[in-house]
């Protein structure tokens, strides 16, 4: 139940691997439009990890307890699909909203990062959440200082999103991260003030709520790795991988193409 404290040199490989995740987002920007398929963007990011960054795409063949390995190498998360969605023929079509999540391993460490885009012009209700889940990434990080708690960031997440008439899936959370993809501790998007572990200089995790326009309630596809809203409403993400400082935090999934945070 330990959870890793990173030391100088291991934060400065964080910011390495964090950097290049951001970077695959930043390439990939131009390639998501009408028409191109979801298998295409992920072998126009695989090819730019191994060939250009000469990193390791995370997520090919791994293989959490109880998974079959996942078969490509990043997740293209369309509308209803709350997480996980695996590349493949699907054409994205004027309209759609997408989540791409990209984990980058370099010299052993590991960046994780997502973004949403919009394909084409997005509805009002599309625009609305993508910016409301944006928000909620951001309130999250802002919560972030020593002394203040995972409670905390769960609190300012949740709240902004049952504000807003949207919910927050409870299934999956943020991680610590490093030289594993997934370590402790847990990141709630959901939670009470004050409750949980006390956040300490040095701890290294991702913030990435999964925001739904409709209920909570999630479905996993047959393929056993695609997670979609029950009610097949809209769903939304975005993810940083965070530091926490000795006065607040450190985002370090940062590029030059890397959306300003909301005033
Ligand atoms: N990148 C996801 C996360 O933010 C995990 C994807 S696991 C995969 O934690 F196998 F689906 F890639
Ligand atoms: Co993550
Ligand atoms: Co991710």
């Amino acid at each position: 139940m330990a959870v890793n404290l990173k030391n100088s040199e291991e934060i400065d490989q964080m910011r390495i691997a964090g950097r290049l995740a951001a970077e695959v987002l930043d390439f990939i920007t131009p390639h998501v439009k009408p028409g191109v398929t979801t298998g295409e963007l992920d072998r126009l990011c695989h090819d730019y990890m191994v060939n250009v960054q000469q990193t390791i795409p995370a997520p090919l063949n791994y293989t959490p307890p109880g998974y079959t390995p996942y078969p490509k190498s990043i997740c293209t998360s369309v509308n209803h699909v709350v997480c996980h969605g695996v590349p493949g023929e699907k054409k994205l079509r004027g309209g759609d909203v997408i989540n791409i999540d990209i984990t980058v391993i370099k010299n052993g460490f590991h960046g994780d990062t997502s973004r949403m885009f919009c394909v084409g012009q997005p509805s009002i209700q599309a625009r609305r959440l993508v910016d409301l889940t944006y928000e909620c990434m951001w309130r999250g990080i802002r919560a972030v200082r020593p002394g203040n708690t995972l409670g905390d960031i769960g609190h300012a997440i949740q709240v902004h999103a049952e504000q807003n008439g949207c919910s927050v899936v409870r299934e999956f959370c943020g991680h610590g991260i490093g030289r594993n993809f997934h370590e402790e501790p847990q990141i709630l998007h959901y939670g009470r003030p004050g409750m949980g572990m006390r956040l300490e200089a040095g701890m290294i995790f991702t913030v990435e709520p999964m925001i739904n326009a409709g209920k909570p309630d999630i479905r996993q596809m047959a393929d056993g790795w695609t997670i979609v809203t029950k009610d097949h409403s809209l769903s939304a993400q975005w993810e940083h991988t965070v530091l926490v400082t000795e006065n607040g935090y450190e985002v370090l999934t940062v590029s030059a193409g890397t959306p300003a945070p909301p005033a």
